[in-house]
């Protein structure tokens, strides 16, 4: 396990959250669930028919875990009235129809889509974090929250960062063994504004959760103006305005932009193209234009680099939820419920 993960398991356990993992159908989590009660770094409530989740999983110790089902669970209908109240007035975008014509329609679709449920809870305050997608897809996990969670004051948008954690701790070019990439997962052409929010969260999250100093390089093909795409995308504009934007709105962030990548990491660059700034040559948190450029490039640095990925870390929500890979194994479940515990804090 890496070292990162370990100090993460050890802070979240000190604040002792209670998670909510609406997949009870599916085995990695209801291992990841145990495991989790055993190694005591969160409480676990798990969502499903007990007597099932049992029979699916004989081998499993489900000692400490706390197992809801929403058909029987007397606050059921508290939850579709808080959901009622909550999307009154929002159509359907496929029907044209409101989305919950009255709270029996609200308790029938909790009961359908249990991630909406959970996300309910946590609304409610019985929970402080959610982790889902393990067999969701990740707009099917996201969605409930972007409905009734919404975002965090002063961010209007939810994104989603990955801490890149370096071989043998170490790399020339990153010190610390660890940086943050953003947003390579959720906003797919986020414009000036959205940028900035994720910038801020990223620095957020390199913080609480990297446990670094963040240093926010906002990221292009240009370096302070020396390129320019005025005939297609406009991105270094974008990142030109995204960066006047975040340091405006949060000016005790360690941030700049716009750079190339050697400009952001490499100190002979940086002091070559960007003399006067702060960030150029040693950054650690790394803002890419697009989910294109962002995908391709934590992808890069896995393969290519050998840095470990861990996330995508949702950020932005006003209390945390994450997203897992439907790809996922036990242990990357037990690492999200680590990750959202100290979210919570
Ligand atoms: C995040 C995502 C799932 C949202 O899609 P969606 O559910 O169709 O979103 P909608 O446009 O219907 O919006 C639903 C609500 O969420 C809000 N919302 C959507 N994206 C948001 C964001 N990034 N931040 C904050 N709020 C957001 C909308 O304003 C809307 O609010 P309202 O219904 O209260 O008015 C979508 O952007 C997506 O699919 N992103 C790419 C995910 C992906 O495939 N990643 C690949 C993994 S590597």
């Amino acid at each position: 396990m890496s070292k990162i993960l370990e100090n993460i398991k050890a802070q979240a356990k000190l604040l002792n959250k209670r998670i909510v993992l609406p997949e009870g159908e599916d085995s990695r989590v209801v291992v990841a669930a145990s495991e989790t009660v055993k190694e005591g770094f969160a409480r676990v409530v798990l969502l499903g028919n007990p007597e099932e989740i049992a029979k699916a999983n004989p081998t499993v110790d489900l000692n400490g875990i706390e197992i809801i089902d929403p058909v029987t669970y007397d606050k059921t209908v508290t939850y579709a009235e808080m959901l009622y109240k909550a999307r009154e007035g929002k159509i359907n975008k496929k029907t044209g129809l409101p989305e919950y014509a009255d709270v029996d329609a609200a308790k029938a679709s909790i009961l359908k889509d249990y991630t909406m449920y959970a996300a309910l809870m946590l609304k409610a305050g019985d929970v402080d974090g959610l982790v889902s997608g393990a067999c969701h897809s990740t707009a099917n996990t996201l969605r409930p929250g972007l409905q009734v969670i919404k975002t965090a004051p002063g961010i209007n948008t939810v994104s989603s960062s990955f801490i890149m954690i370096a071989p043998d701790g170490e790399n020339k070019y990153n010190p610390d063994g660890v940086c943050v990439f953003a947003d390579c997962a959720i906003n797919i052409e986020p414009d000036a504004q959205q940028i900035a929010d994720i910038a801020i969260s990223s620095a957020e999250t390199a913080k609480n959760i990297a446990l670094i100093e963040p240093r926010v390089a906002m990221l292009s093909f240009s370096t302070k103006g020396s390129g320019n795409d005025d005939k297609f995308f406009k991105s270094v504009p974008k990142m030109q305005e995204a960066t006047r934007l975040a340091k405006e709105a949060r000016p005790d962030i360690i941030l700049d932009g716009e750079f190339q990548f050697d400009a952001a990491v490499a100190p002979e660059v940086g002091k070559l193209k960007a003399p006067d700034s702060k960030v150029a040559g040693n950054a650690n948190v790394f803002i890419f234009p697009n989910i294109n450029a962002g995908n391709i490039g934590y992808k890069i640095a896995q393969r290519f680099g050998g840095y470990m990925a861990l996330g995508p870390i949702c950020q932005g929500f006003a209390k945390p939820i994450n997203d897992l890979s439907r790809g996922c194994s036990s242990d990357d479940v037990i690492a999200v419920i680590a990750i959202t515990a100290l979210q919570a804090q």
